[in-house]
């Protein structure tokens, strides 16, 4: 017998977020669909306030959305309870922030090991010790956050993200704070998670040079999608830049 296809990691559909600005209402998302499929790799670019930050958080259930519904391994988030929400956040989904947000009292394997519920107790070291060579930072495991450079902080919040084995993996501009040598390794790195591992991933940057590792680029603006760029395995930020502006009606620089 066949086993069933794995479920659709992340499925948003039609999803409406309003914020309240003084007097004014603001569409931050106004009808978006996504869907990302198992084994895809997916970046978001948008001009800033298009809505990138809204939509990553909303499918991370991180806020609740006005209308639509966001799937996440087939799960629809608005059916979960808070704790449910939570639970369900640890085990299906990671996500990394531009600001690492590691606890800084923490050794780097620490960090790692912190989102681990107590049933993966017997076989987390293995787990961390996999994580850590994966991401080359043996040798750092002991050293607290403060001692370690921007592009290794942000690897270990990766594997962070990584440890309790989630159905997708969410990143808001996760090169945002590093210089090109160490947001190159980290676009790299999260190549090799979807090439190598079968991770899903979402990405929001604004970088086409960033862009560029993704297989599909979703372009926002003004919390629609506007476009869908196909990067077809060339890594050429100038192609992406074009497409970008063409898409955007060269009305924004990159
Ligand atoms: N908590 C909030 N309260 C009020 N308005 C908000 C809030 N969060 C976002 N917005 C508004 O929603 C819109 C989209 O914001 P969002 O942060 O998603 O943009 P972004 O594409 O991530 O921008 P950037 O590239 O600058 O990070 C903006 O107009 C923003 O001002
Ligand atoms: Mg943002």
């Amino acid at each position: 017998m066949q086993s069933p296809d794995p479920p659709t990691p992340l499925h948003v559909q039609q999803i409406v977020k309003t914020y309240q600005q003084g007097t004014a209402k603001v569409f931050a998302l106004d009808g978006v669909d996504q869907k990302v499929e198992p084994g895809e790799f997916v970046a978001i670019m948008g001009a800033s306030g298009s809505g990138k930050s809204t939509l990553l958080h909303a499918m991370a259930g991180l806020i609740d959305v006005d209308e639509g519904r966001v799937k996440l391994a087939g799960q629809d988030l608005s059916q979960l309870s808070d704790a449910a929400l939570t639970r369900f956040r640890r085990d299906n989904l990671g996500i990394v922030f531009q600001a690492y947000n590691l606890i800084p009292s923490l050794t780097a394997e620490d960090n790692i090991r912190l989102p681990a519920p107590k049933r993966m107790a017997a076989k987390l070291d293995s787990i961390v010790e996999e994580l850590l060579d994966r991401l080359d930072m043996t040798a750092r495991r002991h050293h607290k956050p403060g001692a370690l450079s921007g592009g290794e902080q942000q690897r270990i919040a990766i594997a962070r993200a990584l440890v309790c084995n989630p159905t997708i993996l969410l990143a808001d501009e996760p090169t945002g704070s590093l210089d090109s040598i160490s947001g190159t390794q980290i676009c790299e790195l999260l190549r090799n998670l979807v090439d190598q591992q079968g991770h899903s991933i979402v990405m929001v940057t604004h970088e086409p040079h960033v862009a560029m590792w993704a297989d599909r680029i979703c372009v926002l603006k003004d919390g629609t999608n506007l476009a869908e760029l196909r990067t077809d395995g060339c890594r050429n930020p100038q192609s992406v830049a074009h497409q970008y502006q063409q898409a955007l009606g060269g009305e924004v620089a990159v």
